[in-house]
């Protein structure tokens, strides 16, 4: 197969042509694909049905590392998705019902509807999400992206002085409750202490600078808390833009990989208590994780 690349609305978003993620990949196909995701951030790929966990977990493999710990699925459906190397990103529980409204796992699901970047809060970040659509709902639930290098580059020159010296810090829990799930627990909040990562770096494969904030990202080190947030939340608001966002519609099948080095995504809302949403994700990392103990999301 040969690889066409359609660009969309936004020219950091593209349509993948001539790719099945399910069957076997030649390297030549393999190399192409790598390099328009060091160009295209946001990648589409259709198929007429979603992949087997297994045919998702082998491509996922081939962009980087993915290993996973085998213990404590925090979203608590591993009975239903029970690879390790997938997070079940939908609204369902364990036998494929929808989540009661008042279920903590959905509050903590909604949170993803707030600007982020997945694994901010690790010390070793994610590169490319794959997120596969097994059930869509029939409206809402779009995934929204925009790209940090195209952002970066357009900060005035007077904002972004002094930005690459800064190190954010980013809390898994900071965005949860932000997104109006309940405070975790104190064991909660030992699995999962804070990170720290440069405010700007180089996109190691396209070469290019890039802002790396978050909902994740709860204060600047050395700096006051709330003068922090007053930087993170102003950056966060001239990054989502109208003109900064592309926005997915998605078809049963559909296979998007972004990379979490340079974008911030977010859900938009649905009838979560209505329709089935089953969609599901793996994480590529900068390295291998040994010893993971939790699925995040
Ligand atoms: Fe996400």
């Amino acid at each position: 197969m040969t690889l066409e690349i359609e660009q969309l609305s936004q020219p950091f978003a593209a349509r993948l042509h001539g790719v099945d993620i399910r069957k076997p990949m030649g390297a030549d196909l393999l190399r192409d694909i790598k390099s328009a995701l060091a160009t295209y951030s946001v990648a589409i790929i259709g198929h007429d049905a979603p992949p087997t966990n297994e045919q998702h977990i082998a491509f996922s493999g081939l962009l980087g590392p993915i290993e996973r710990g085998k213990e404590g699925k925090l979203g608590g459906t591993g009975e239903r998705v029970p690879h390790a190397e997938i997070i079940d990103q939908g609204n369902l529980d364990e036998v494929g019902e929808i989540f009661a409204d008042s279920d903590r796992r959905l509050a903590y699901k909604r949170a993803n509807q707030l600007w982020h970047t997945d694994m901010s809060f690790f010390e070793i970040r994610a590169t490319y999400s794959l997120l596969a659509a097994h059930a869509i709902p029939p409206a809402g639930a779009d995934t929204q992206f925009v790209d940090m290098r195209d952002v970066f580059d357009a900060l005035p020159a007077s904002r972004k002085a002094g930005l690459e010296d800064l190190v954010v810090e980013h809390s898994y829990w900071h965005s949860r409750v932000l997104g109006g799930g309940p405070p975790p627990s104190p064991e909660e909040t030992l699995a999962r202490t804070p990170a720290r990562h440069k405010m700007v770096h180089v996109h190691e494969p396209s070469g290019r600078k890039t802002l790396y904030i978050a909902s994740h990202a709860c204060g600047i080190v050395g700096w006051p808390q709330e003068k922090a947030l007053a930087l993170i939340n102003e950056l966060m608001a001239f990054a989502t833009q109208p003109q900064f966002v592309f926005a997915h519609q998605w078809k049963l099948g559909d296979v998007l990989i972004w990379d979490n080095m340079c974008t911030m995504h977010r859900a938009t809302p649905f009838d979560d208590t209505k329709f089935k949403r089953d969609v599901r994700r793996t994480t590529c990392r900068e390295r291998a994780v040994q010893n993971a103990t939790m699925q995040i999301v």
